[in-house]
């Protein structure tokens, strides 16, 4: 039974005007209105939407101190035919709700999450529809994010929580398909354990764990950190926004879901596409050694990676233990490039959705 319509309660004075849709960055512009619910006595209780605004929160909220807090990232589009595409936000909602149990957080089912989701989200959009970007490779970038609020300082699970889905008219995450990103392979610092950890939810743990990595990394010149293993330091993880493809030998090779790395939901839908275009594709552990093996025999013939924020991108370098390891002198490669094209298709409505990937959010003009 579709859900009814969420009460709204709309903004004074949209910040509308205040927007440059030139220069629109990730992540740094909210849209006027967010979603809100709440969790207390043991219910979720009170969804609706409201102007976008801050939370009022003690210093003694756990979350502050020990991260219960969970997130996850979806876009929508507005197509080449006007209308606005949500990309799988279902598959989000499964993740969130994974995420949920890992922290302890008192969630609903997942299906009724999704529902919730996806009617939110169709909200949202509907009320600031002047705020999705219409450029290509422009989108709305859609944030739920579940966060404990009671103030205690035992260390355990909350008792009250607030649920907010907040939006943001985005750019392109990384540089440009041409260039494609550096990235540094980090064989200090982990991200997340390999067995047992937080790495497959995502939570606030695993990026401050890439902070200081992070930082080291961009100050030495590369975009990003490619992860590896937590016990020897040796098999290849994630990168810091995506996950990670190798082309070698015509085979298409990523790290598999083990636990410790996200579960990507773009990671999933490039495997889709790549198994119906008749590629063999194998999702196995890829020791690092490999991957400088298969580049130095000239095996190595394309590395990109696959994210929400990075759509499909282009990996132009590998900095491994004093190399740099120029994987792509001409970025993005063939592969990379058809996958970026098919995806971005589906996304902008050029192409035919035949996955069922696409949610509608009607918009009226
Ligand atoms: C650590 C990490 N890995 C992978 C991904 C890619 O996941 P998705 O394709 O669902 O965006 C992300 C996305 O934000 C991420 O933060």
């Amino acid at each position: 039974m579709p859900l009814s319509r969420f009460p709204v309660t709309p903004v004074q004075q949209s910040r509308l005007s205040q927007v440059d849709f030139n220069h629109l960055g990730f992540g740094s512009i909210f849209c006027d209105h967010m979603f809100s619910m709440t969790y207390e006595n043991g219910a979720w209780m009170n969804p609706q939407i409201q102007p976008y605004q801050a939370l009022a929160i003690e210093p003694g909220v756990a979350m502050l101190h020990y991260g219960q807090t969970v997130f996850d990232g979806y876009k929508s589009f507005r197509g080449i035919d006007g209308e606005v595409r949500i990309f799988r936000p279902e598959m989000n909602a499964r993740r969130l709700h994974a995420s949920c149990l890992r922290l302890c957080i008192p969630i609903m089912g997942a299906d009724e999450l999704g529902e919730i989701m996806v009617q939110a989200t169709r909200q949202l959009i509907e009320l600031d529809r002047d705020w999705i970007p219409s450029q290509w490779g422009q989108s709305l970038y859609i944030r739920p994010l579940i966060i404990g609020t009671e103030s205690t300082l035992e260390v355990r699970a909350a008792n009250s929580y607030r649920f907010i889905i907040m939006t943001s008219p985005v750019g392109s995450y990384f540089t440009n398909l041409k260039k494609g990103v550096s990235l540094r392979v980090e064989d200090r610092f982990t991200r997340a354990a390999s067995l047992g950890g937080l790495g497959a939810a995502k939570t606030a743990a695993n990026y401050a764990a890439s902070l200081l990595p992070g930082s080291e990394s961009r100050s030495e010149g590369f975009d990003q950190v490619l992860w590896l293993d937590s016990n020897e330091h040796r098999y290849v993880e994630e990168v810091g926004a995506m996950n990670i493809f190798f082309k070698i030998g015509g085979k298409v090779v990523t790290p598999p879901l083990g636990g410790s790395i996200l579960p990507g939901i773009v990671r999933d839908s490039a495997l889709t596409l790549l198994r119906d275009w008749g590629l063999e594709v194998e999702e196995r552990r890829i020791a690092i050694d490999e991957v400088v093996a298969a580049f130095s025999s000239g095996e190595l013939e394309e590395v990109f990676g696959a994210g929400t924020a990075a759509v499909i991108c282009p990996v132009a370098s590998i900095g491994y233990k004093g190399e740099i390891y120029p994987v792509s002198s001409s970025p993005p490669g063939e592969l990379t490039l058809r996958l970026y094209d098919e995806l971005t298709g589906i996304q902008y409505g050029k192409l035919p959705d035949r996955h069922g990937w696409i949610v509608g959010a009607p918009v009226s003009a």
